[in-house]
């Protein structure tokens, strides 16, 4: 693989209190407009210009083999999320598929083998029950992960949702569904398999994240966005969560000392046509449908994650920004390159609260990292029920 891992640009970036903030005295309570309109303009540069931007890319990757390598993926019954899994799976991985819908898992790893026979060996995948709209789920999937003192290598956070033009949802556990699902339940996760993480050291937490997080701005004081002092769009839903969670792995990465050999990166995956419009108009999943040009089918869309799984330089590149200090975790673009995440996501006052607030939300106590790291067990305020 031959991106060039250098760090990414420093003049992108901009010191946490931006001139453009939208600030009132009270602290930042919005982004600025320059920074919004920076935002709008790298996903339109995304959109229009990475098939451009990724021509030096193989499609598929091509993945070194990665046979005694165990990887947990989210949300791999479609989209990405499948794609990354079956290559996973492919070149020799032990692919857990962490999946709400069990059938669908099943019926893929059957049609997957069936596919295989004659060609290589049976591949190693199996499936365990995971509903990230309920964190108690979460932490039962955990124990029963963790319970077999296996070592895990890659964690890969990938599921997600965009409920385009549907109203505000909050999940049983009270949290608005966006979040929920793109943020808190995958941090929970990400800190409850930390022992396992430890055991497969050097080991990686991938986050696949969304350009969307440039537009995405994080008030700690009202995270579910139910205060009506914005009002709520599944747009802001969406890009609120990205950024929370590009702010929560960098204060993981900056929180966990170096030896424990975890590297944790988010990635921006491109746009890519998945069943993530689902939820469009029929009119506008149409429109989608047609512009296979800009966008890049799910194969291609799982490039960047795989590359941030697998390849060796990115644990070095993990290390280099850690030693360096700096503030955001490493960011992989959609053409397997570091990028520079959004300018928000530098606002490392915001990113600290991000992290107590999330810890809070997620039942975690706030010393829960360094618990995990001295080898001593967690409670959760979650996952009690039926143990
Ligand atoms: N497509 C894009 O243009 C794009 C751009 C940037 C970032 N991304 C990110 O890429 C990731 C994958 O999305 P995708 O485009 O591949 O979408 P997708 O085809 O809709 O796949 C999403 C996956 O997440 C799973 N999921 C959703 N809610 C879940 C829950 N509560 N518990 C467990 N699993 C759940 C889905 O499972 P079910 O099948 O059971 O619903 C599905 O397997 C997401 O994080 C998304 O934000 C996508």
């Amino acid at each position: 693989m031959e991106a060039a891992m250098a760090s990414p640009s420093t003049s992108e970036t901009t010191t946490p209190s931006s001139s453009s903030s939208a600030s009132d005295g009270r602290g930042k309570q919005g982004l600025g407009w320059i920074e919004w309109m920076r935002g709008w303009i790298s996903i339109v540069w995304e959109f229009l210009f990475q098939r451009i931007s990724a021509s030096h890319l193989q499609c598929p990757l091509p993945l070194p083999p990665l046979d005694n390598v165990t990887v947990i993926v989210t949300g791999s019954t479609s989209g990405i999320g499948l794609q990354i899994a079956r290559q996973l799976a492919e070149s020799g991985a032990h692919v857990v598929m962490a999946v709400r819908n069990l059938k669908a898992a099943h019926e893929l790893i059957h049609k997957w083998q069936d596919e295989r026979s004659g060609v290589g060996p049976p591949l190693d995948v199996e499936v365990m029950e995971v509903d990230l709209l309920s964190l108690d789920s979460v932490v039962k999937f955990a124990k029963a992960w963790n319970a077999r003192g296996a070592p895990l290598h890659v964690l890969i956070n990938n599921a997600g949702i965009f409920s385009i033009g549907e109203p505000q949802r909050i999940s049983k556990d009270g949290y608005e569904e966006h979040l929920q699902v793109n943020h808190l339940a995958p941090a929970l996760l990400s800190i409850l398999l930390f022992p396992s993480l430890i055991r497969g050291s050097p080991s990686r937490i991938v986050n696949t994240n969304s350009i969307m997080h440039f537009v995405g701005f994080v008030d700690t004081e009202d995270m579910n966005m139910v205060s009506g002092k914005k009002k709520y769009t599944s747009l802001s839903g969406y890009s609120n969560s990205k950024l929370a969670q590009v702010m929560f792995n960098s204060v993981l990465q900056k929180r966990m000392p170096a030896e424990a050999g975890i590297s944790v990166t988010c990635v921006s995956p491109g746009i890519v046509h998945t069943n993530v419009a689902r939820d469009l108009p029929r009119i506008i999943q149409t429109a989608y449908h047609l512009i296979p040009h800009f966008i890049f089918s799910a194969l291609e869309g799982s490039r960047s994650t795989l590359f941030a799984a697998t390849d060796p330089q990115v644990p070095e590149y993990c290390g280099v920004l850690k030693a360096d200090e700096w503030p955001v975790c490493a960011y992989i673009s959609h053409d397997c390159r570091p990028m520079n995440p959004s300018e928000e996501s530098h606002n490392l006052e915001t990113s600290q609260k991000v992290w107590e607030k999330t810890l809070e939300m997620i039942g975690l106590p706030s010393d829960a990292l360094e618990k995990v790291l001295e080898g001593d067990e967690v409670q959760c305020r979650y996952g009690s029920d039926g143990d």
